[in-house]
């Protein structure tokens, strides 16, 4: 099979989705595909339509590529690819419609409503602490942190330059344990607890950088807070209509005085798919290599 893996592109997570495609290019290759990387431009259409993979692999993060864009390129062009189709996508994407059909299926997600950036610069929204989320943006890029003590709402958001959108997110800050669930086909996978290596939050830094967080597998729950886990992460992936992988992650808070519940932060279609990423660690401790992760992807796609 012919495997054309779609990877870079227009979005803020572009080099995020670059280091995704080439690992899952160099794995599918070492698996007997034939591979073709594809930097993905505003010519991808027709660019694919002259190539005919026989499987696109999508490796993109963000606008365009985890957004349900290049999805609909794909499908009108009967190009099986990999990960969710074009409504799941675009849903995932969208951090408040996300939010919407999640509670409406009855997972716990934060308290919080969409304003206009000028007004969240403006006052308070919510009580401190909260958090600004960009409605459409991934890897923590434009999330700010409003601490309890923080007298001003972000003045940032008034920057002239501010390039994460016109509509934010503002939730309340869900205070607790970092967790993160894959779902592949149709089952919900092991936990991972991640810890900021420095004790702060997981942010772009330490996401990314070596040695920024410390992943714990099998996270150290209570047996039914494990699979309570495992269970939001299949109903959260079933929700949005997700296909192939995701991963949802969570915060925890069994602090004493804590709430003890389980929030949802948000479900993303289109996981980091480097060696190193949670989705592939995830899948190494049920047994799956990350060859036989990606092999399984090729064999799921579909359009
Ligand atoms: N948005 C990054 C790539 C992730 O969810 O892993
Ligand atoms: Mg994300």
């Amino acid at each position: 099979k012919h495997v054309a893996v779609l990877m870079g592109g227009l979005s803020a997570e572009r080099e995020v989705s670059l280091r995704s495609g080439e690992a899952c290019a160099k794995a599918l290759e070492a698996e007997g595909f034939k591979v073709t990387r594809l930097d993905v431009d505003r010519q991808i259409g027709e660019r694919l339509a002259a190539l005919r993979p026989d499987v696109a692999f999508n490796a993109l993060h963000g606008r365009y590529g985890e957004d349900g864009v290049i999805q609909g390129i794909l499908e009108m062009l009967a190009i099986p690819y990999t990960h969710s189709g074009v409504l799941a996508s675009a849903l995932a994407m969208r951090k408040d419609r996300a939010r919407d059909v999640l509670r409406a299926a009855g997972v716990p997600v934060a308290k919080g409503l969409t304003v206009d950036r000028l007004e969240a610069a403006k006052r308070h929204v919510l009580p401190p602490p909260y958090v600004v989320k960009p409605l459409s943006e991934g890897s923590s890029f434009g999330v700010i942190i409003v601490r309890a003590d923080q007298a001003h709402p972000p003045q940032e958001l008034t920057r002239a330059d501010w390039s994460y959108g016109e509509k934010l997110l503002i939730e309340s800050f869900v205070a607790g344990r970092e967790l993160t669930c894959a779902v592949i086909g149709d089952k919900a996978y092991d936990v991972i607890e991640i810890r900021a290596a420095d004790g702060g939050w997981y942010d772009y830094d330490a996401k990314y950088a070596p040695g920024g967080s410390i992943h714990i597998l099998p996270a150290n729950l209570k047996e039914f807070v494990y699979q309570n886990v495992q269970e939001l992460a299949l109903v959260a992936h079933r929700a949005l209509g997700c296909r192939g992988v995701s991963r949802t992650d969570f915060r925890y808070d069994d602090s004493p005085g804590g709430t003890g519940e389980l929030v949802v932060l948000e479900v993303n279609s289109q996981p980091g798919m480097t060696e190193t990423s949670l989705v592939p660690e995830i899948a190494a401790f049920a047994g799956m290599s990350f060859g036989e992760l990606v092999r399984w992807m090729v064999e799921d796609a579909s359009c």
